[in-house]
């Protein structure tokens, strides 16, 4: 049966997007059925979809999810839905430059699906923009890796 991932982008100038679209065309094969959603057309009754969901966000101001995410991040926190079903990874980017606040975007996000029941699927990516490496291709190898952990997770096979 394909396996249904969601991906959630939160971005404010469009680098997040760019690593969704790549990945979904990367996982995107008939075995795996990829749907990319920008935050803000989302609200916490996405987390009922059927499938795993991929969190590809920035962040921004001082370690704040961006503009596009913050509906979507402050209904978690207020409303805290059962996520029990849900299973998640995460693809965080950031700028270490901001030392205390590295990926804070990402972290965030994991930080209350955590919370709220949800299991995340392989170790939460961070990105570092002043790494000069193009989180666009880091995604492409990143995302295979991932969905093989996920495979195992829901044990299908390869
Ligand atoms: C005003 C501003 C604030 C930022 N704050 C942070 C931060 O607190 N922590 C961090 O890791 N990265 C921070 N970043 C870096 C962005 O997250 C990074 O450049 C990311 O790749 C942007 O992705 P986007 O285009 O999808 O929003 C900041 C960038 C800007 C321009």
């Amino acid at each position: 049966m394909a396996i249904k991932i969601t991906i959630l982008v939160g971005t404010m100038t469009g680098t997040a997007q760019l690593c969704a679209q790549e990945m979904e065309l990367a996982l995107d094969d008939g075995e795996t059925e990829v749907e990319t959603l920008l935050m803000d057309k989302a609200d916490a009754g996405v987390f009922e979809r059927d499938g795993v969901f991929l969190v590809c966000t920035s962040t921004y101001g001082q370690g704040d999810v961006p503009d596009n995410a913050r509906a979507l991040y402050e209904e978690l926190k207020t409303k805290r839905p059962s996520l029990a079903r849900v299973r998640y990874g995460v693809f965080g980017l950031g700028d270490r430059t901001y030392a205390e606040t590295f990926n804070f975007g990402g972290k965030k996000f994991d930080d209350i699906l955590t919370e709220l029941g949800a299991e995340r699927i392989g170790d939460r990516h961070t990105h570092d923009a002043s790494s000069g490496i193009l989180p666009e291709e880091t995604a492409l190898e990143w995302c295979q890796e991932w969905l093989a952990k996920v495979r195992e997770r829901l044990g299908q096979p390869a």
